[in-house]
C-alpha cells in the first residue's frame, strides 16, 4: 500500500519524505489556506522535491471552470493530481479531463455508488473520507470494503485513497481491506512508528550494554 501525507505544510511533507516512506501528497483548500503563501506557489515548492502524485484541488464547481483550473494546475508539473469533488458537475470535468490524460482524483465520496461513477469516468483516484462517516456513526471502513469489491468486480483501474483517516488502525484496517493508497496527516504518520514495548527494549539492550563494557 502506498503511503500519501496529508498537508500542505512544506516543511513536514520534507521531513517525512526524506525518510524515505511517502509516496505522494494530497491537500485541500482547508489545508492550503492553513499555510501561508500562494496555493500556487505551495504547489511548484512540493512538486520541486516530490517525485509521486500530488493531489491539487480546484475551487470552481462549474465544469467549465473546473477544466480550466485543471489545465492551470496540471501545467504546474507533471506528477499533479486534481482533485474533483463528487458532484454532477464534477463528474462531467473529470470525463472531459480523462480524455485530456489529465489525472484526476475524485474527492468526498462518502458512498460505493459515487465511487462507481468516479471509476466509470476515468478519474485515476477516489478519495473516500472514512474520518468523516465514523464521526457521524457510520462504519466508515466499510466503504473501503465496498469499494475494492466493486472496482475488482469490473477490473476498474482506479485507485482507491483511503482519506480523512484519524488514527494508526484506519492505516492497518486501509492495508487489510486493500486500498491502494492511505493519505495519513503527519500526526498520524508520526503515531505509526511507536509502540511502547520498542522504547523499552531498546533502553534495556543500552543498559546491558553499558553494564557490560561501560
Ligand atoms: O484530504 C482530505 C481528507 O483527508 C480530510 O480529512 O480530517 O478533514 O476529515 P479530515
Amino acid at each position: 500500500m502506498k503511503f500519501f501525507i496529508d498537508t500542505a505544510n512544506v516543511e513536514l511533507i520534507r521531513s517525512y519524505y526524506e525518510l524515505g516512506i511517502i509516496d505522494g501528497v494530497t491537500t485541500n483548500p482547508s489545508l492550503v489556506s492553513k499555510e501561508d503563501g500562494s496555493f500556487d506557489d505551495i504547489i511548484k515548492e512540493i512538486s520541486s522535491f516530490v517525485d509521486g502524485p500530488i493531489s491539487a484541488e480546484v475551487i470552481a464547481t462549474d465544469t467549465i471552470g473546473m477544466i480550466s483550473q485543471a489545465e492551470e494546475l496540471a501545467a504546474i508539473n507533471r506528477n499533479i493530481v486534481v482533485k474533483i469533488p463528487m458532484t454532477k458537475e464534477g463528474i462531467k470535468a473529470v470525463n472531459a479531463l480523462s480524455k485530456k490524460s489529465i489525472k484526476t482524483n475524485v474527492t468526498l465520496v462518502f458512498s460505493p455508488a459515487q465511487a462507481l461513477l468516479a471509476a466509470k469516468v476515468g478519474a485515476a483516484y477516489v478519495s473516500p473520507f472514512i474520518g468523516r462517516l465514523d464521526d457521524i456513526g457510520h462504519h466508515g471502513m466499510e466503504l473501503i470494503e465496498q469499494i475494492r469489491a466493486i472496482y475488482d468486480n469490473y477490473q476498474f483501474a482506479t485507485e482507491i485513497i483511503v482519506a480523512s483517516i484519524r488514527h494508526p488502525s484506519h492505516v492497518i484496517e486501509a492495508a487489510l481491506n486493500g486500498a491502494d493508497v492511505a493519505t495519513v496527516p503527519p500526526e498520524v504518520i508520526e503515531k505509526l512508528f511507536n509502540h511502547p514495548l520498542t522504547d523499552i527494549g531498546l533502553a534495556k539492550f543500552l543498559e546491558d550494554w553499558k553494564l557490560r563494557f561501560g
